[in-house]
């Protein structure tokens, strides 16, 4: 008895390929993915196992298109990455249609750390969140906005990689300040299974719903790492957080263009300085789920 229908734009993408394959795990529901049709080959084994496939994109007045994506669904969930064209305008658009097709529940494209306390100007990618967050207050009708915040992905790809707190290939921990804030990480993995739970939730869940998977400070990261990789890394301090906050306006002012040049810094920066921090953490609302710790991804990726 499939009854729930969750719609989920993103599949093709990084977290939301681990969101789809969550979802067709659980019991009575079906998934449909909105997919840009040069994607269409990255689902073809979604498409394989039943997945209904809507060609299509988010943009900005697509209610009308993206209507027959929402029709009957239960959840709209959104895993698009993108500037502020994708993240506000063309996600109001699938809200309203989702609004209008009486859809339950919307999780938008956030899945970070707190951006609702982080001030403006401080995470230029945060700002689009929750510009999009303001306009779905008034725009949202009776569809429960619920925003999935999990703070930085415990992931090679992220905080060893893209943030690169620590850098496994040069044994290096990188810090700004003291480090004695916690900071909050979560798999990929769980942040879908979170997701996923939330989607099928029967009951209210909030605004808001914060996860994390551990949370630790530098110095308690550094340990955890250390403990699980049985390996010593250095621990380089690159300057105060005033420091952090004058290399972070100084890449700003020369090209804002060039994001990955001063996004991660911006997101380091509100780990290690505490306005980003994940606070209440609800892992508990879904039991079911025992997320990974940072000892467990270093021991399980043999980083
Ligand atoms: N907390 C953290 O540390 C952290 C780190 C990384 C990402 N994130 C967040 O996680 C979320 C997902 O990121 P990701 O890394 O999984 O992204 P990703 O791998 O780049 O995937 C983005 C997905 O969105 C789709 N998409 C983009 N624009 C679209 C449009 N206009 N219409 C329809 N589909 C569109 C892409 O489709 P195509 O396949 O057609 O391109 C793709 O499926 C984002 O909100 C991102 O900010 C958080």
């Amino acid at each position: 008895m499939n009854n729930k229908v969750i719609a989920l734009v993103g599949g093709s993408g990084q977290l939301g390929r681990l969101v789809a394959d969550e979802i067709l795990a659980l019991p009575d529901t079906r998934l449909r993915l909105l997919v840009r049709p040069g994607s269409r080959d990255k689902v073809a084994d979604l498409e394989a196992r039943g997945v209904q496939i809507v060609e299509g994109a988010l943009s900005a007045g697509a209610e009308q298109s993206l209507a027959a994506f929402c029709a009957g669904a239960t959840t709209v969930i959104s895993a698009v990455q993108g500037g502020p064209d994708v993240i506000i305008d063309a996600q109001v658009a699938l809200l309203r249609a989702a609004r209008d097709a009486g859809v339950r529940r919307f999780i938008p494209s956030d899945f970070s750390l707190d951006l609702f306390r982080v001030a403006k100007g401080q995470i230029v990618s945060s700002d689009a969140r929750r510009a999009f967050a303001g306009i779905a207050e008034a725009a949202a009708g009776d569809v429960e906005v619920v925003h999935v915040l999990n703070g930085q992905f415990l992931d090679r790809r992220v905080l060893f990689g893209f943030i690169r707190v620590i850098d496994p290939a040069t044994r290096t921990a990188y810090v700004w300040g003291d480090g004695e804030v916690p900071m909050d990480f979560t798999t990929y993995a769980d942040t879908a299974r979170y997701t996923a739970a939330a989607a099928v939730d029967d009951n209210p869940i909030g605004g808001v719903l914060g996860v994390a998977g551990d949370t630790l400070t530098f110095h308690e990261l550094v340990r955890a790492y250390e403990k699980a990789s049985g390996k010593t890394l250095r621990i380089e301090r690159l300057g105060s957080m005033e420091d952090l906050d004058a290399r972070i306006a100084g890449l700003y002012g020369a090209d804002p263009a060039n994001l990955h040049a001063y996004l991660p810094l911006m997101y380091y920066r509100a780990q290690l300085n505490g306005t980003g921090r994940i606070d209440p953490i609800r892992n508990d609302r879904y039991p079911a789920i025992t997320p990974t710790t940072v000892e467990q991804y270093v021991t399980g990726e043999g980083l």
